[in-house]
């Protein structure tokens, strides 16, 4: 097993000369359905020059909810913009404790921590798990903030095959024999980001028990979308199988934020000790609001998510029915895997000639050879989207 650290973490932040991104800047429509460039021509109205958005993350499009609007405003009116201090010292708000509470009942665990975004909850949730003497196990797709955790904690990390229980179980075995009296760590998310596929939770989670090891997912993806009433994957399984789980409010919540939510036990213990939670300015109180009224809306509304999945596997279904290969898994994220990085920012500009935008994700973020438009299903979309999809993106 390697210390976390490798050479691949590093290119995936510094591309080579070829790869280097751009910033493009959005306006968002009224309805958040489409984006149009900040910066094009103002000739011609707004709707024609807009983009149908087929890249965001707002999955439930929450963000332009206007009860998330009204609550993140009457939540600047009490408390104001910033909360000016960490939650030890004097950032608490009573609108933090509420959404901890609202949560940890939603997901049915005991204790749920608020942290400025996913990315920071990731890097605290593993540090809490790992340190230099612990082996951890990662899906060889997890997202960078995971990776990025386990290189901060100094953990032996080693990767398994994407959502390969077999491979999983394999590595887990020979962690035994390599490292006997430590307790592994595996980590997984429930809903990949760029792949748009979900391990067999429960199977892993039996494993895990099976072998000692701790279990911790990210359901960044999954909230608000996969599971009974969009409870993500994990609040099915018993109560104890997952050790940490980490969701962040910035995807189907429209808000901003995320939280960490764990036993009784570990939450005092990353209460007292977790340097991302202790030593950071609290959730900003109106992205709280708004990520409270979002829990609530979807409590409220627990059908969304179901027909969410209805639309994502119809889509599925028409995109090979038109020849594409049947993108994996069930919720709104459907990859089109085209090849090599020009063919498919080819396929994201002809998208873009038909009115549509979906942004082609290319290596580093995914595997050298495997470039790929990465299509979101929302579940309000302009009619005929779907027509219009296809036919601007004929196989060829
Ligand atoms: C799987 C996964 N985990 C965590 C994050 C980070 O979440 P946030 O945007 O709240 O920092 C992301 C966002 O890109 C993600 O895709």
């Amino acid at each position: 097993m390697a210390r976390a650290g490798s050479s691949k973490l590093a290119n995936m932040c510094s591309p080579s000369q070829a790869r280097r991104r751009q910033l493009r800047t959005w306006r968002p429509s009224p309805d958040g359905t489409r984006l149009l460039p900040a910066n094009s021509a103002p000739e011609g109205d707004e709707k024609q020059r807009s983009l149908v958005d087929l890249a965001s993350n707002d999955y439930l499009n929450l963000a332009q909810h206007p009860e998330l609007i009204a609550a993140a405003k009457e939540e600047i009116n009490r408390s104001g913009v910033g909360a000016g201090g960490s939650r030890l010292i004097s950032g608490s708000r009573p609108v933090h404790d509420q959404l901890e509470t609202q949560l940890a009942s939603w997901l049915e665990q005991d204790r749920v921590l608020l942290y400025p975004s996913g990315f920071q909850a990731n890097i605290a949730a593993v540090f809490a798990l790992a340190d230099r003497h612990v082996p951890v196990l990662a899906d060889r797709l997890c997202h960078y903030s995971l990776l990025t955790g386990v290189q901060a904690s100094g953990a032996r990390l080693q990767r398994f095959s994407h959502n390969d229980l077999k491979d999983l179980n394999r590595k887990l075995e020979r962690c035994h024999q390599l490292y006997p009296g430590h307790k592994p760590l595996v980590i997984t998310e429930s809903l990949f980001s760029m792949e748009g596929t979900s391990p067999d939770l429960a199977t892993m989670a039996e494993l895990c028990a099976s072998h000692g090891a701790r279990l911790l997912v990210d359901e960044a993806h999954a909230l608000g979308v996969l599971g009974e009433g969009g409870r993500g994957l994990c609040q099915a399984l018993p109560s104890n199988a997952v050790t940490l789980l980490s969701g962040t409010f910035g995807k189907a919540f429209g808000s901003g934020g995320a939280f960490l939510a764990c036993g009784a036990e570990l939450g005092e213990t990353l209460l007292q000790s977790s340097g991302a939670f202790r030593y950071t300015t609290a959730l900003a109180p109106p992205l709280a609001a708004a990520a409270l009224t979002a829990l609530t809306l979807m409590q409220r509304h627990p059908h969304w998510s179901g027909e969410l999945i209805t639309k994502s596997q119809h889509w599925r279904s028409a995109l090979a029915a038109a020849g594409w290969a049947r993108p994996g898994g069930t919720g709104p994220i459907l990859p089109l895997v085209i090849g090599t990085d020009q063919a498919a920012l080819d396929r994201q500009q002809q998208l873009e000639n038909a009115g549509l935008l979906s942004v082609a994700i290319r290596p580093p973020t995914v595997p050298e050879g495997t470039a790929r438009l990465r299509l979101v299903v929302r579940r309000i979309m302009p009619d005929r989207t779907l027509e219009q999809l296809l036919s601007a993106l004929p196989i060829s």
